[in-house]
C-alpha cells in the first residue's frame, strides 16, 4: 500500500521546507518536490504542517500506585495520545519489591500486547536493586528495554538507597543502558509529610509544601554526581524547578552530562492552583507544580539545551480516586492527565507564542527523546527510511480543552477551558491513517513494542 502525502509543511528537528512524502507500508521511502507517482491514497496536506509523531517518554498506564491504579489502560491511553498527535509511548513498569524484572516485564506485556493503539516501549523501574535483580539487567536490555528507573522518593514503596542506586548505575553502564531517575530527597519528603500531618496540616497545599525546591535541587545533583562517578548515562525525569535546573546546569560547567525531562504541567500551570481547598487535589502530582519564575527558568533551559525532553508524566486517576485523599494529603494518588494535551498545548504556549521555534518543538516533543531512548532514527524524524509516524497540524485552527470533549479515561482535565492555538488535524502510525477528522481509524491492539535499541546517541 502507498501512500502520498502531498504539498505539506515538512518541519523536523533540523528542517523546513515544501515537499511530498510518499509512505510504502510502514516506512517513508522518499520525500521530494512535486513526486510523480500513482499512490493508493493521496492527503492533500497544503497549508498544513507535516510533523513527526510525537514520543511521549514518561507516561503510567494502568499503573498500580498508591492503593490504587492510573486509570487510563494502553487502550485508552494511547488511544487517547494518538488523537493528542503521540504516536509512542515509554511507559513505566514497576518491579515488584522480592520479585524479579522479568515478572514485571511479562506482566505488563500481558496488559499491552493487542490492546495498544499506540506503538509503546517499556521503562524497568527497580524498586528492588539486589544481586538478582542485577544479574537480570542485561536480559531486559536484549529484550530491548534499555532504560532503568530509580525513584529517590517514595519511601517505603518504591524509593532506592544511594547504595542501590550505585549499584544500579554501574550494572546499566555496564550493559549500554541509561538510568532515569524521580530525583527528590525521599527522606526529608517524609519527614516534612509527617511533620504536616502532625500539626493537622492536611490540605492538598501541604503536598506541595512538603515537597519544596530544595527536595529536588538537592537530588538533581546528587543523582548527577552518581551518575558521572560510574560514567552511566542519566536522565532526569519530571525536573520542575530553578534550583534543580541550576545544580544540573553548575555540573554541565564541570563537563558533567546529564539528560533533563520537564513535563507540560511544570511549564504552564503554577502552585497557586494549591490554594483552592480540596480542589488543588487535581493537581496533585510530584514533584508539586511551582511557581513563575520556575515555569521561565523551564522555557529558559529548553533553549539552553538542558533541558531536552518534554513529557507528561501521564498518571490519571478519577475524581472519586483523587477523593481517597480527602482527610489526608499524602493518601491523594499523585499524578495527572494529559497524554492528549501535550502536542497541542506545546505547539500553542511554545510556538505559537514564540517562546521556541517549530524545529525545537519537533526536537523536546519527538526527536530528542527518540535519540535519548534508543529509537532514532526508526521514530523521532521524517526521512527515508523511518516509520511513517506523521502529524498534519493546522496551526490556524483555535480549540478548548475539556474533559466532556477528551479521549482520556478519567472525569477532569487539568486543562478545562485553556484555549488552543493549533490542532492535530491527521495522524500516522507507521503508515497507517489512525486519526482522521476526530475518528480513530486503526483497530485496538494495532499498537507495537518498541524493542529499543543500547543508547549510543549523544546529544
Ligand atoms: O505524581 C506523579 N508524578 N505520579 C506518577 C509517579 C511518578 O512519580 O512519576
Ligand atoms: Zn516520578
Ligand atoms: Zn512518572
Amino acid at each position: 500500500m502507498q501512500t502520498l502525502i502531498k504539498n505539506g509543511h515538512i518541519v523536523t528537528a533540523t528542517d523546513d521546507y515544501v515537499a511530498d512524502i510518499l509512505i510504502n507500508d510502514e516506512i517513508i521511502v522518499a520525500i521530494g518536490k512535486n513526486l510523480n507517482v500513482r499512490a493508493d491514497k493521496v492527503i492533500d496536506a497544503a497549508g498544513k504542517l507535516v510533523m513527526p509523531g510525537g514520543i511521549d517518554p514518561h507516561v503510567h498506564l494502568d499503573m498500580p500506585f498508591m492503593g490504587t491504579f492510573s486509570s487510563d489502560s494502553y487502550e485508552t491511553g494511547t488511544r487517547a495520545a494518538l488523537f493528542g498527535g503521540t504516536t509512542s509511548v515509554i511507559d513505566f513498569i514497576l518491579q515488584k519489591q522480592g520479585n524479579s524484572l522479568q515478572s514485571a516485564f511479562d506482566e505488563w506485556n500481558g496488559r499491552a500486547n493487542g490492546t495498544a493503539y499506540g506503538d509503546y516501549s517499556f521503562h524497568m523501574a527497580v524498586t528492588d536493586f539486589n544481586e538478582s535483580t542485577r544479574s537480570e539487567i542485561k536480559n531486559m536490555v536484549d529484550a530491548g528495554v534499555t532504560s532503568f528507573k530509580a525513584f529517590m522518593a517514595y519511601k517505603g514503596a518504591l524509593m532506592l538507597d544511594d547504595k542501590q542506586l550505585v549499584g544500579l548505575l554501574e550494572e546499566v553502564k555496564k550493559q549500554g543502558g541509561l538510568v532515569n531517575v524521580h530525583a527528590t530527597n525521599g527522606e526529608m519528603i517524609d519527614y516534612l509529610i509527617a511533620k504536616h500531618k502532625s500539626e493537622g496540616k492536611l490540605a492538598p497545599l501541604y503536598h506541595y509544601l512538603s515537597q519544596p525546591e530544595v527536595t529536588e535541587a538537592e537530588a538533581s545533583g546528587r543523582f548527577t554526581d552518581l551518575a558521572n562517578y560510574t560514567g552511566c548515562p542519566g536522565y532526569i525525569v519530571h525536573l520542575t524547578c530553578e534550583g534543580a535546573l541550576n545544580a544540573v546546569r553548575e555540573r554541565t560547567q564541570k563537563n558533567q552530562k546529564v539528560f533533563v525531562e520537564t513535563c507540560i504541567q511544570y511549564l504552564l500551570l503554577d502552585a497557586s492552583l494549591y490554594e483552592q481547598n480540596f480542589e488543588g487535589a487535581k493537581w496533585v502530582m510530584s514533584p508539586p507544580l511551582r511557581e513563575k519564575k520556575d515555569q521561565e527558568t523551564l522555557w529558559a533551559g529548553i533553549n539552553q539545551n538542558l533541558v531536552q525532553v518534554v513529557a507528561t508524566d501521564h498518571c490519571p486517576f478519577f475524581w472519586e480516586q483523587k477523593l481517597m485523599g480527602k482527610e489526608d494529603f499524602s493518601k491523594i494518588p499523585n499524578g495527572h492527565p494529559a497524554i492528549e494535551n501535550r502536542y497541542e498545548l506545546l505547539f500553542s504556549e511554545g510556538v505559537t507564542k514564540g517562546r521556541i521555534t517549530p524545529n525545537k518543538f519537533v526536537e523536546v516533543i519527538s526527536t530528542n527523546a527518540a535519540k535519548i531512548f534508543g529509537m532514532f532514527p526508526k521514530k523521532g524524524t521524517i526521512a527515508v527510511g523511518s516509520d511513517a509516524d506523521i502529524v498534519i497540524f493546522d496551526p490556524n485552527e483555535t480549540h478548548t480543552i475539556s474533559a466532556k470533549t477528551h479521549h482520556m479515561n478519567v472525569d477532569y482535565s487539568g486543562y478545562e477551558g485553556w484555549q488552543v492555538n493549533g490542532k492535530v488535524k491527521t495522524v500516522l502510525l507507521r503508515g497507517q491513517v489512525a486519526i482522521d477528522n476526530n475518528e480513530c481509524l486503526i483497530p485496538k491492539g494495532y499498537g507495537q513494542f518498541i524493542k529499543r535499541g543500547k543508547v549510543k546517541q549523544i546529544i
